[in-house]
């Protein structure tokens, strides 16, 4: 079965070719990062232009990558959300007329079923499992008994776990986005600076407004005295910090649902710092973290989910398929 998958919910204009939800004959991403930079974030009027832009190109060289004619595609799966919503329309838009013009089935996808999913393209997945999901919109911890079945054991309360990292990154002047920035620094500091207790006691819930705003403050504080920010630090302070209860929380989810599987999605996925947290403290389940290119977005993740998911349900979207900046995933 072939999918050629879409994804453009945020400022990645992406498009993939995959053979039977597993073989990435083509996977092309064109990422608006360097424009968005010079306003320290993404600026959704800009985004969606960019996506306009770019999308016919993006389509036509994953097609030629591939190498595979349009009569060989047998499914079209494209995000339907959450995200921003003129940048979803774009690419909802463009893979219904694909889809309409060459007489193939689309689904719609949940974004965050995506970047689960790019991890069975690292493995088979084994049931049950727990997911860490860590992006720039969302921290969640997903228990999943079999295929495209997700149950939400918590959720972050306040600010999603990338929004924390790029904002601590903006702080201290790190750029845009911050997250790998801060990682990077982390391994180089120690984690003197003290950070509060954001562990929320005994459950799956997270919140990372408030050392977001202690980081705010603390640096407020230093500045006031005239003193020097030890930016190394801080970042290995936060860092240290936010995985420890992102570990920790995983642990006790694993333990309590005997999950066979532990993995990892997200942007925030390809931190170096929880990897190797990861790899230290969790050893009695297989344990699988996308590759590097699948962590951020792109629209493999989005092609292997949309896979499953009809593979599950044998349900398909019709025309009316429309983009949606805030749909559940449960
Ligand atoms: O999943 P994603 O590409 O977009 C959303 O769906 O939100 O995640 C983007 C987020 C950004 O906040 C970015 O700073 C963060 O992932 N990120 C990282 C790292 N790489 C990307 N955060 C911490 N450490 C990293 N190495
Ligand atoms: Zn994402």
């Amino acid at each position: 079965m072939i999918v050629l998958s879409v994804e453009s919910s945020c400022d990645e204009t992406s498009v993939s070719i995959i053979k039977d939800g597993i073989n990435v004959l083509s996977n092309v991403v064109l990422s608006q990062i360097d424009i968005h930079k010079a306003y320290g974030g993404v600026v959704p009027e800009i985004a969606s232009r960019e996506h306009i832009k770019g999308i016919t190109m993006v389509f036509e060289e994953a097609l030629n990558i591939a190498n595979v004619e349009k009569s060989d595609i047998d499914l079209v799966a494209v995000t339907k959300g959450p995200g921003l919503i003129g940048s979803l329309l774009i690419g909802v838009n463009a893979a219904k007329a694909f889809a309409f013009s060459n007489d193939i089935a689309i689904v719609g996808v949940h974004h965050i079923a995506g970047h689960i999913y790019a991890n069975a393209l690292s493995k088979d997945l084994v049931f049950p499992l727990i997911c860490l999901v860590v992006s720039g919109g969302h921290t969640e911890l997903i228990l999943m008994r079999e295929h495209y079945d997700f149950f939400k054991l918590g959720e972050t309360m306040d600010d999603a776990i990338g929004e924390a990292y790029d904002k601590v990154a903006r702080t201290v002047g790190l750029g845009y986005p911050g997250g790998p920035i801060v990682d990077k620094l982390a391994f180089t500091g120690e984690p003197l600076y003290k950070m509060p207790d954001i562990s929320l006691g005994n459950t799956y819930n997270f919140s990372f407004s408030g050392i977001k705003s202690h980081v705010i403050n603390l640096v407020h504080n230093i500045k006031q005295r005239n003193e020097e920010i030890n930016i190394p630090n801080l970042c290995a302070s936060f860092q240290e910090t936010v995985t420890e209860v992102l570990v920790t929380k995983s642990i006790r989810a694993i333990e309590e649902y005997d999950a066979k599987m532990f993995m990892i999605a997200g942007g925030v996925a390809a931190n170096k710092g929880l990897r190797k947290k990861i790899d230290e403290r969790i050893n009695n389940v297989e344990v699988i973290v996308p590759e590097f290119k699948y962590c951020t977005d792109n629209a493999a993740m989005i092609g292997v989910a949309g896979y499953y998911q009809y593979l599950k349900t044998k349900k398909t979207d019709n025309m009316e398929l429309n983009g949606s900046s805030r749909i559940k995933l449960v």
